[in-house]
């Protein structure tokens, strides 16, 4: 057998600046082709993979290199696209007893390969008669074929393939990976900093993997339930290699797919519902299936409105969840329009009262919904009792006009996988990707953006071709007390793919009596960290009179303009080690980290809780990509540096859920003979946000140029020289801005 080996040297420039050092790495990815059909994947002089069966289904049959199948030829090929230049081998398929031909492609790039799966012909009867199988292999892998000390993490499940996440020792029989309709990315990593991420490429909505337990192998391709292929069919999967650790894997995997599919993100930096503070009314909140006391929802959200204009609750939308609409008896949407016994006076009516714009929830569609021709609507549907599905562009365009009539700024599909749950969705190769395309044009066109939630990964990676996708929640609902603030790892996935992560409602204070959950919420800051770090939408969801201002307002200015990071806080990949490997390295819970720059200066946080013993935090584990020699923390008045250092770690302990740990790093700023550090505004999250600070100027003196709400009063706090802290305060002129300088501690 002939072996046709590319090794691929990566210069990879690790710019470690701690100390003012500069140093590199050098890391390698190898692929080894041969002409047989078999490959494997390497790092370093390490197998990570090697290949199983390619296989197809075809006239009812499963057509394999031992039965049905005939590589009759391999050939050497290259190209040049959008992504530079690639080297690989097509492998040419035959099946020849139907005359149908398969080709199977490596594209070898830089520091990533693509695999393209190429049905040349037309193919009749592909299904397997499994919806979560595949009905095309390649590639596929052996688990456990190649170095079995690696571990994974496999997405799957709804909310961006948080609901099932699994993670473990990638070998036999011990894997659990999630496959099927919701499977979702396979991220494999070593001890090191060696990690490759394995998902679709290209037809994200019917893209699929399967793990067969008993075959100990791991396949990607077209879901199983597909039973025609039309000719030129083409499916892709990446396999993206980093030697920088997970989470950098993740970031560039996503600039790289986001720059395939041209995502614009113009949309997420513009949406007003990621901007700006929100009152939701989803599950877990007060006012969910919920009014006042004899009254109706009408009068309820008039009320709520009211309590946060006199206490000066910043609200800049109103979220209305799923009880506005009628449902039939499977609970499937009829018509989306308000219910009369719970706005009287109408849509129009309240969005006029309430004089804000609105966000709001639809679940999947009944087959008795009356927008379906069967019905007597207008409207092309699929009904598959009990449940339908649109494709009719039109039926979208209308629909999103209709409600941009009463202030819609922000559809939010909800049960996105219940509705691909539909028989037809998951057995046609095209239908998937049509509906959300549609849906996401239709938006499009009225000018409003999209919020996902039970989105499958395949829902959220499809979202790369839909612009005004800004947004998708990241894991389960909100109820008071319970763990879905645990979005560290999910917010990875979703913000590579361009996505703001959603938390989900939370309430700011424990106990609000006469709730209908008959719980409370201890971990009331936790809830509020979590949801301005996201990045995210901060939508709250406290009964009227039951807001702590104080704690609410650490996410926003005094307009509701939320103080944000760069980017989402992520768990740190030693935590992802420790989960993985479970040989007690890296951290017994949750330590995220993320960062804000701004003039070039960089702003580091970290957020750690739920640790059940101390863990010594290193600058390296914090992914941060600049010198972090000092740490701090602010406590009622008192600002704590120390050193940060490998040497002088972070020693992370009593961090429980209702009191999480939460420390900031700065540049330095030498002023004069002074070591400033900026530790920023003492009463938010984010201390230093590039929507708080528009600029940093360093001079004889220390400048920083704040923005805000006219008369908004900003306390900043800085430490000089390691020890004194110095506070200076700043009210917000007229026209928004105000400079604030360090050595005259001043401002105007
Ligand atoms: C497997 O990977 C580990 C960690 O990267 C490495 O130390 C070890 O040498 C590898 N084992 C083999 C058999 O290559
Ligand atoms: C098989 O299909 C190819 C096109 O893919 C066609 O050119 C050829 O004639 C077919 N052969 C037979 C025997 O039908
Ligand atoms: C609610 O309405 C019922 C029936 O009209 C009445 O008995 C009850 O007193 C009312 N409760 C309040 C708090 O107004
Ligand atoms: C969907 O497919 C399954 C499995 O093939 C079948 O049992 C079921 O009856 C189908 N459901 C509908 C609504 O067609
Ligand atoms: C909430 O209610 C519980 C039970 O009544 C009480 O023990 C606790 O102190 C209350 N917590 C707060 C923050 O008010
Ligand atoms: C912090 O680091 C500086 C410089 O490396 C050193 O002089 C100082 O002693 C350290 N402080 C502590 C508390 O270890």
């Amino acid at each position: 057998m002939a072996v046709l080996q590319r090794s691929l040297v990566l210069l990879v420039t690790f710019i470690h600046l701690s100390h003012g050092k500069l140093s590199f790495a050098k890391q390698k990815l190898h692929i080894t082709m041969y002409t047989d059909g078999m490959y494997s994947i390497g790092v370093n002089q390490d197998t990570w993979l090697t290949s199983a069966d390619t296989y197809i289904y075809a006239s009812g049959t499963k057509q394999t290199g031992g039965q049905g199948l005939k590589l009759v030829e391999t050939n050497g090929v290259s190209g040049v696209d959008k992504l530079g230049n690639w080297n690989g081998l097509t492998f040419q398929y035959l099946v020849p007893s139907i005359n149908v031909s398969f080709h199977a492609t490596i594209k070898v790039y830089e520091n990533f390969v693509v695999f393209a799966q190429n049905f040349k012909t037309q193919v009749q009867g592909t299904t397997s008669g499994e919806f979560d199988s595949v009905i095309s292999s390649f590639p596929s892998f052996g688990v456990g074929s190649g170095n079995t000390s690696l571990g994974y993490v496999s997405f799957g499940g709804n909310m961006v393939g948080d609901t099932h996440m699994k993670w473990g020792r990638f070998k036999s029989p011990d894997a659990t990976l999630n496959y099927g309709i919701i499977g979702g990315p396979l991220v494999l990593f070593d001890s090191g900093s060696d990690a490759i991420i394995i998902a679709p490429f290209s037809q994200f909505m019917a893209a699929s993997l399967y793990h067969d337990v008993t075959g100990n192998s791991v396949h990607w391709g077209v879901m199983g339930g597909v039973n025609t292929v039309p000719e030129n069919y083409v499916y892709e999967t990446i396999l993206f290699y980093s030697p920088d650790g997970v989470n950098r894997a993740f970031s560039e995997w996503g600039r790289l797919i986001k720059f395939y599919y041209d995502k614009d993100e113009s949309y997420r930096k513009s949406d007003l519902t990621i901007n700006y503070l929100g009152y939701w009314t989803d599950n877990g909140a007060f006012y969910y299936y919920n009014t006042e006391t004899n009254t109706t929802y009408e009068r309820t959200m008039i009320d709520v409105r009211k309590y946060t204009v006199v206490e000066k609750i910043p609200y800049r939308y109103f979220q209305f969840d799923s009880w506005f609409y009628p449902k039939d008896e499977y609970g499937g949407v009829t018509t989306w329009v308000a219910m009369e016994g719970i706005f009287p006076d109408g849509l129009r009516y309240v969005w006029n009262a309430l004089d804000l714009p609105i966000a709001a929830h639809n679940r999947y569609w009944s087959s008795q919904t009356t927008y379906a021709i069967q019905n007597g609507g207008k409207f092309k549907f699929l009904l598959e009792p009990p449940k339908a599905i649109p494709v009719d562009q039109t039926f979208w365009d209308s629909f999103h006009q209709d409600a941009k009539q009463w202030g819609l700024i922000m559809y939010e599909q909800d049960w996105l996988d219940v509705e691909f749950g539909m028989n037809i969705t998951r057995s046609d190769i095209y239908l998937g990707r049509e509906w959300l395309l549609q849906m996401g044009a239709g938006a499009r066109k009225n000018d409003l953006t999209i919020q996902y939630c039970m989105s499958l990964p395949r829902h959220a990676m499809q979202s790369l071709e839909i612009p005004v996708v800004t947004q998708a929640r990241v894991s389960g609902d909100y109820q008071p007390g319970n763990d879905q603030w645990r979005i560290g790892i999910s917010s990875m996935f979703a913000d590579a793919l361009g996505l703001a992560p959603f938390k989900d409602t939370f309430w700011t204070t424990t106990n609000q009596t006469g709730n209908k959950y008959g719980k409370s919420e201890p971990n009331i800051v936790l809830q509020s960290a979590v949801a301005t770090l996201s990045t995210g939408p901060v939508g709250p969801s406290d009964k009227i009179g039951a807001t702590d201002l104080n704690l609410l307002m650490r996410c926003c200015n005094q307009d509701g303009l939320i103080l944000k990071p760069s980017r989402p806080a992520t768990a740190i990949d030693k935590q992802l080690h420790r989960l993985a490997f479970d040989d007690g390295v890296g951290p017994a819970g949750e330590i995220w980290t993320t960062y804000t720059e701004i003039s070039g200066y960089y702003f580091g946080i970290i957020l750690a809780a739920d640790l059940s013993e101390m863990y010594p935090l290193t600058p390296q584990d914090t992914g941060f990509q600049f010198g972090t020699p000092k740490i701090f923390s602010y406590n009622e008045g008192h600002l704590e540096a120390m050193n940060f250092s490998e040497q002088y770690p972070l020693k992370l302990q009593d961090c429980p859920k209702e009191a999480p740990c939460v420390w900031y790093t700065s540049s330095i700023f030498q002023v004069g003979t002074n070591e400033i550090l900026i530790y920023g505004e003492v009463n938010k999250w984010v201390t230093m946000s590039p929507q708080r600070v528009q600029e940093i100027l360093v001079s004889d003196d220390l400048e920083i140029h704040l923005q805000g709400s006219p008369g908004e009063l900003v306390n900043f706090a800085f430490s000089v020289n390691g020890d004194s802290i110095q506070d200076i305060y700043c009210s917000i002129g007229n026209d928004g801005t105000a400079i604030l300088r360090f050595n005259s501690k001043n401002c105007s």
